[in-house]
């Protein structure tokens, strides 16, 4: 079997460069961007909730985008009863037909490529070409899992039996796992949590952002067609106190893969420790303090390029992105020239516009945070820059990315979600010190390193607190199976998204002894 998947491919999407796929896919766009969408939450396969709330656009809160039905208890109940039924024979059926059913996922995502887009766009605020990344991201994610559960969770495998007996050890699905999704990646992370739960032979609860709830839902609605079971995967729509704090409370739900923010995976952690019964895992992705570190060495194209990308792609809204960017003193002039340059450059528009660098922010209370954080650094910080804001965008989330510098990392007391770069310049006899003081963050999740000097970045990995350190070349956009992607300490838990190992923290191990 193959582990790794070294012979696998990913996933295509399209192509915004060729004119003609360009075409086709604005043409598909414009013609869903006056569809309303009506979706709900799905208990045992039937759409369920309360009454119909609408769904406003970050791009235009004028523009509705669809009504969604929030949980009622009732739902939560049913659906937890029905999963803890339909376990045990999803468990059953095995590694190879649970991966068949992923693999027809992967493929309906593909088929549905433009719905899926032109949902994200309205719903998300997403860019096109993060929009297509996302889909592509979403069907890898299916793929590689089933891969997975083809090679770890259909036969048993024999171990040595030294004394006659035969042993074999199998890997089964825990119970019901509770899957609560971030916004940020709508479809990418809540699929990839989804199709890792439900490979390794769980039933799932999923509680997906409520900002997003509309992408989620049509998702579950693709993940049955495909054949997952109404009872196996449930949808619950709604906020965190509401629908997942009592599921987390729960001894019913046997374990919880969580992507958010670094305080919810601890009131997580904390609520699951307090519960009576079984200690269940917690598999949690969270926050970042995500550094690049830049010597006299390092082309500064390549540097802004990969500083555009990181910092402000995406609207900076990724746990990955670039936060601080550090610059050996003797470039760091030349460096922010360029940067703030290249920034002036950037288009903030509507995301579904072709030529959209930066689209808007979540929501409301997201632009309200960033627009005090940038209070602060007014005041105790340097002004570098700050892109224009068409006048056209008022009615959405929109808020115009920025550039700081700072003096010391201990200005920054908390990960700040959204485009907003921080710059710090260090002496080249303070590199150790910077190193030590970003550990000393917590976080470890993304690190990027800008060097000529082999030796500089091995010694920098080896410094590094983070689980994906990329040299040369931006630090965001990790690809499921080339660069398995999580961090460690208030970063997460491991193991890697996208990874090998992944699937194991989703599984129990059993062996089975038999004497002959
Ligand atoms: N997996 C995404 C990335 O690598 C993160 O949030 O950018």
């Amino acid at each position: 079997h193959d582990l790794y998947g070294t012979a696998r491919a990913n996933s295509k999407g399209i192509n915004l460069d060729d004119r003609p796929q360009l075409d086709a896919l604005t043409q598909a766009l414009a013609q869903q961007q006056s569809k309303i969408w009506d979706l709900a939450c799905l208990v045992s396969g039937a759409r369920t909730g309360g009454d119909p709330m609408a769904v406003k656009s970050p791009t235009d809160h004028t523009e509705t985008v669809g009504t969604i039905r929030p949980a009622l208890v009732t739902d939560r109940e049913a659906a937890l009863k029905a999963a803890l039924k339909a376990q045990q024979s999803w468990n059953r059926l095995g590694g190879k037909a649970r991966a068949d059913i992923l693999r027809k996922m992967g493929a309906a995502l593909e088929n549905k490529m433009e719905v899926l887009i032109g949902l994200m766009v309205r719903e998300a605020g997403k860019t096109l070409s993060d929009g297509i990344a996302e889909v592509r991201e979403a069907v890898d994610f299916c793929r590689y899992y089933a891969m997975q559960a083809d090679a770890q969770f259909a036969d048993p495998t024999p171990l040595p039996g030294p004394t006659g007996e035969r042993n074999e050890l199998m890997l089964e699905g825990r119970g019901v796992f509770l899957s609560i999704s971030p916004w940020n990646f709508p479809l990418a992370i809540f699929t990839g949590q989804l199709a890792a739960a439900l490979a390794a032979g769980n039933a799932v609860i999923a509680k997906p952002a409520e900002q997003t709830s509309l992408i989620a839902a049509y998702a579950t609605e693709l993940f049955h067609q495909a054949g997952v079971p109404g009872d196996v995967l449930h949808l619950l729509v709604g906020t965190g106190p509401e629908v997942a704090a009592p599921l987390v409370e729960d001894e019913r739900i046997a374990g919880v893969v969580f992507t958010g923010s670094t305080e919810t995976a601890k009131i997580i952690n904390r609520s699951l420790a307090a519960r009576d019964g079984a200690i269940v895992p917690l598999i949690a992705e969270t926050g970042g303090q995500n550094a690049m570190i830049v010597d006299t060495t390092a082309l500064t194209e390549q540097v802004t390029d990969a500083v555009m990308d990181s910092a402000f792609g995406s609207a900076g809204q990724r746990c990955s992105a670039l936060r601080i960017l550090c610059i050996q003193d003797d470039v760091a002039d030349d460096v922010i020239h360029m940067v703030k340059g290249a920034l002036a450059q950037r288009t903030v528009g509507h995301p579904g516009d072709p030529v959209t660098d930066i689209g808007p922010i979540i929501d409301e209370q997201a632009r309200a945070g960033l627009e005090k954080h940038i209070a602060r650094m007014d005041k105790e910080a340097r002004f570098i820059a700050r892109a224009n804001l068409p006048s056209d965008l008022q009615n959405g989330t929109y808020f115009a990315p920025c550039i700081y510098e700072i003096n010391s990392i201990s200005q920054l007391d908390r990960e700040i979600f959204g485009p907003v770069l921080h710059i710090l310049r260090y002496k080249a006899e303070a590199l150790d010190s910077l190193m030590d003081q970003l550990a000393a963050t917590g976080y470890g999740l993304t690190c990027g390193i800008h060097s000529r000097l082999e030796g500089r970045w091995n010694s920098l990995f080896e410094k590094s607190m983070a689980g994906n350190v990329y040299v040369n070349r931006n630090m965001v956009g990790a690809v499921v199976g080339v660069q398995p992607f999580g961090g460690r300490g208030l970063s997460g838990t491991g193991f890697k998204a996208g990874g090998p190992h992944y699937l194991l923290r989703f599984s129990i191990e059993r062996v089975r002894t038999v004497n002959t």
